[in-house]
């Protein structure tokens, strides 16, 4: 099991927790009834270390959450602060305030990195146990199933059923494997992910072949990442998001979220991997798109693309575990290799 780094709260009780979001390259995509996010389907994922949420999280008389500057309405956060205080068994309040360096509810995994950083912050600031991994996955799951899997770096796998996620590999299994972000549009997807997945399990007559294929796509992948074999898990990689979309197709009323640029970059992509070039995409509950590549192919996949991207793409390795970080201020967008030559990501 991984240890977190510790970092000390400051004189106001304040302490900083950084995650990374978890892409999965088999999609964890509807809920069993009852429960809460409880997954239909085992997924498996990779941390991106170029994306990042920072939270702070001070003590305070009463709970209150902004993120990216903006006050979040407090009903909306009040069930987590409850399971908070429920597992570390305290009466403490939180002020956090949390910014991601990528644009929020738009398809890149926001909630994953956001609900971990949070559940780390908020158990370390009410001096709870941040070396349970097991826990903090569970307590992150109930803000976001995909927030399970960004308590751990490297590779993930979180089972149908599974109240936490578990880390297959660490961040260090595969040094040569990059991913590619390319956001094709900057604004907030018009359905949460939690929505369309209950919408997709009510009303789509595809669903239920989705739950019965999932464990064989799940057990390829996995054989596939043990063997550090990009073109086998690109491939199921390939099937798994396409069948997720298929059964959003199905819903009443369907569910879209490509934009145009969404196809030209899959057609872009195609014409690479036909040119020999290791180039596979996966696509989340947003127009973006994520491309599996190789250190030697990266630039040349992100400069393709790029002409179809709102903001520049993004080159990231494998990332690590959400941690503590000393200083407690959130550090402003920073991160992540930006192909094109800028170091910053513009937000639209
Ligand atoms: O856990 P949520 O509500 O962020 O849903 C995640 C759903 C997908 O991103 C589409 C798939 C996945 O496994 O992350």
């Amino acid at each position: 099991m991984p240890s977190v780094p510790t970092a000390d709260p400051d004189s106001t009780g304040a302490v900083h927790a950084r995650a990374h979001p978890s892409l999965a390259l088999v999609k964890y995509w509807g809920k069993r009834p009852g429960g809460t996010n409880i997954p239909a389907t085992s997924s498996l994922a990779v941390t991106l270390d170029a994306l990042s949420t920072d939270t702070v999280c001070r003590p305070a008389d009463e709970d209150s959450l902004e993120i990216d500057g903006r006050p979040q309405p407090p009903g909306r956060i009040a069930p987590f602060f409850d399971r908070v205080r429920e597992t570390v068994r305290c009466d403490t309040r939180f002020a956090v305030s949390s910014r991601n360096s990528f644009p929020t509810a738009a398809g890149l995994a926001s909630s994953a990195s956001g609900f971990a950083a949070l559940a780390l912050a908020t158990v370390a600031a009410a001096g709870g146990d941040t070396t349970d991994r097991h826990a903090l996955s569970a307590l992150a799951r109930q803000g976001s199933g995909s927030a399970s899997r960004s308590v751990f770096g490297g590779f993930t796998a979180w089972d149908a059923g599974a109240t936490a996620a578990r880390q297959l590999h660490d961040e260090r299994w595969w040094p040569e494997l990059r991913i590619v972000v390319a956001p094709v549009h900057g604004g907030p997807k018009p359905v949460s992910s939690r929505d369309a997945m209950n919408l997709t399990r009510d009303s789509s007559p595809f669903y239920d072949a989705w739950v019965a294929d999932a464990p064989a796509l799940f057990q390829r992948a996995e054989a596939a990442l043990d063997a550090r074999d990009l073109e086998r898990l690109g491939t199921v990689m390939r099937e798994s998001t396409m069948r997720m979309f298929a059964t959003m197709l199905g819903a009443a009323p369907p569910i879209l979220y490509w934009r145009p640029q969404t196809i030209e970059v899959l057609q872009r992509l195609a014409e690479l991997r036909r040119r020999g070039t290791a180039a596979w995409e996966t696509m989340d509950a947003g127009p973006q798109v994520k491309i599996l590549t190789t250190a030697d192919d990266a630039d040349a996949v992100a400069r393709e693309v790029s002409p179809w991207c709102a903001t520049s793409p993004v080159i990231s390795t494998v990332g690590g575990d959400a941690c503590l970080v000393p200083g407690h201020e959130p550090r402003e967008r920073d991160t992540g290799k930006r192909a094109g030559g800028s170091d910053r990501m513009n937000h639209t």
